[in-house]
């Protein structure tokens, strides 16, 4: 697959070490081409000198970006990744009278299918840090790859992406999901945080029921 990550930050090195290492063809943006160059050269991606550009011929976009740039990114790709899934990898937290905190009304992932409304938005690789995207063994477990979305074939293609990469894929269901995964991953990030970890940790879901397929 064509695969286009937009951000050449942690995990936008992380994914593009995996996704080469299974084989895809990956091409990243970022806000300052010469970072993504440099991701590019790290993980033998191809560059792309816009977010436009990245997307035109993907199968995938992963937005591997902070989600305060999403709206920006969102009004450069609508109209190149309509039909397409979209990978939403980010985060949420913000910080009150009680320390870290988590909006749960709500996720990225929905207020980015809202900016997006012709593409396919998925939910997935955020419960999971950088360093376990590329390596997704922590203490000699296999992590959870959890998947949310509401197209049954983005979702089905995202969690090949997932399975291919190492992770054990984990369907949770529709996109709303994803604000128990913006949960999850809150609270893995606020453990490290608070008691100074040292970001290796991560979510493993044991015997996990597997959906039953649908009937045709
Ligand atoms: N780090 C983790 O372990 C981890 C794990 C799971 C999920 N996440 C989530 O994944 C997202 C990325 O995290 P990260 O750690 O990779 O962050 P990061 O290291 O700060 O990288 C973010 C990247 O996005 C780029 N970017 C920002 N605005 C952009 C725009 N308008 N167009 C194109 N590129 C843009 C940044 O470019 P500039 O340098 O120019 O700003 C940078 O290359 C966040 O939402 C985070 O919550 C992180």
């Amino acid at each position: 697959m064509d695969i286009a990550i937009i951000g050449a930050g942690n995990v936008g090195k992380a994914l593009a070490t995996s996704f080469k290492r299974a084989g895809h063809d990956v091409v990243i943006a970022s806000r300052d081409p010469e970072d993504a160059g440099n991701v590019a050269a790290a993980t033998h991606s191809r560059v792309a000198t816009s977010n436009a550009r990245a997307v035109a011929g993907a199968d995938v976009i992963v937005l591997a970006i902070p989600f305060s740039s999403a709206s920006a990114v969102a009004a450069e790709i609508a109209g190149a990744v309509a039909g397409k899934p979209v990978v939403d990898a980010t985060n949420r937290m913000s910080f009150g009278a009680n320390g870290p905190d988590i909006d749960t009304t709500t996720s990225n992932a929905e207020e980015l299918a809202a900016l997006l409304p012709g593409a396919k938005v998925i939910k997935a690789f955020n419960t999971i840090f950088a360093t376990h995207q590329s390596d997704p063994i922590a203490e000699g477990v296999q992590l959870s790859g959890f998947v949310a979305g509401d197209d049954a074939e983005a979702k089905a293609t995202v969690l090949e992406l997932v399975r291919e990469i190492g992770l054990e894929p984990v369907d949770v269901g529709p996109l709303v999901r994803a604000r128990q995964l913006e949960g999850l991953a809150f609270l893995n990030i606020t453990l490290n945080i608070v008691n100074g970890g040292s970001w290796q940790s991560g979510w493993k879901l044991v015997g996990a029921p597997i959906a039953a397929p649908v009937a045709a």
